[in-house]
């Protein structure tokens, strides 16, 4: 287990899952009943971008510190500009939040969140992060397995999926955890996000899925550059699983203005694949 998130926070590849993650959440907040949120790849939760790591990479200089500066970006990326802005207010982009600091300062009372992270110091730095959030408990666990213990039988859940795809199983793990947890619990709506590299394996992510789970689902790709070099992460993907309606509109306005403010000859694609 090789990846850390710290050289990617802030990148452009998190403003599309962060932005898309609050629009989702202030949709599924407008139901009055409990969510249960299970995040399976957590990260520590609050990332320094002054940090050898993201210094190292300049990946959130060509992402948030951009967005932060633009004049141009579209009203969907509001709640992202004002979390951001909300843990900056000495000014200048030093912190960036991760889901869990985004997820937890978005429960109502009586939601819960549980975070999971399997590298023990990520783990460390999330539990210490939201020791004194309500509803939230945190494990330094599996999340695909933790996934399917404990998602609830009935009432609303969402399921939010970030593998650092270093695993060559890692397409088929969210593949069977979602089919098993949407058969668990038939309300469960989910949030995955993957790398786009070549079309042939997202696509093929995608007809796996479309095989095992019977629900909605839409995709969002950002593309930061034509696809030419597979061996790149050449953009990035999200896939909902029986989302709110109304999404598509805010999905094309994050994606596309990602894909072609901070990419090079990028376009965006969000569409729906039949039940
Ligand atoms: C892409 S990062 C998560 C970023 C986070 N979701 C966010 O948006 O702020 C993926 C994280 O998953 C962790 N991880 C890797 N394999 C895991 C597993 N099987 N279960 C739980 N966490 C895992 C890594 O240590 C890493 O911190």
């Amino acid at each position: 287990m090789n990846y850390r998130h710290a050289f990617h926070a802030g990148n452009f590849a998190d403003l599309v899952k962060h932005a898309c993650l609050l629009q989702l959440l202030a949709r599924l907040r407008a139901e009055p009943t409990p969510l249960a949120i299970i995040d399976t790849h957590a990260g520590r939760g609050l990332y320094d971008l002054a940090g050898e790591e993201a210094r190292k990479s300049g990946e959130a200089d060509a992402g948030v510190v951009r967005l932060m500066g633009a004049a141009d970006a579209p009203d969907a990326f509001a709640p992202l500009v004002q979390a951001v802005g909300a843990l900056n207010r000495g000014g200048g982009v030093r912190r960036y939040p991760g889901s869990p600091r985004l997820i937890a300062d978005a429960l109502r009372p009586g939601d819960s969140y549980l975070a999971c992270e399997l590298r023990p110091e990520e783990h460390g730095a999330l539990k210490t992060l939201l020791k004194d959030a309500p509803g939230v408990r945190t494990a330094c666990a599996d999340g695909y397995a933790a996934a399917l213990a404990e998602t609830p039988r009935r009432g609303r859940a969402l399921l939010v999926i970030d593998p650092p795809f270093e695993r060559a199983d890692d397409y088929a793990q969210c593949v069977a955890t979602l089919a098993q947890a949407r058969r668990r619990n038939p309300a469960l709506q989910a949030l995955v996000w993957l790398p786009l590299k070549d079309l042939e394996t997202f696509d093929a992510f995608l007809r796996d899925l479309e095989d095992a789970v019977e629900a909605p689902l839409l995709a969002a790709e950002t593309r930061m550059r034509p696809l030419h070099d597979p061996m790149k992460m050449n953009g990035c993907a999200l896939v909902l699983l029986d989302p709110p309606a109304g999404l598509t509109p805010v999905l094309e306005a994050i994606c596309g203005w990602t894909a072609g403010s901070l990419g090079e000859g990028g376009e965006a694609r969000v569409y729906a694949l039949a039940a």
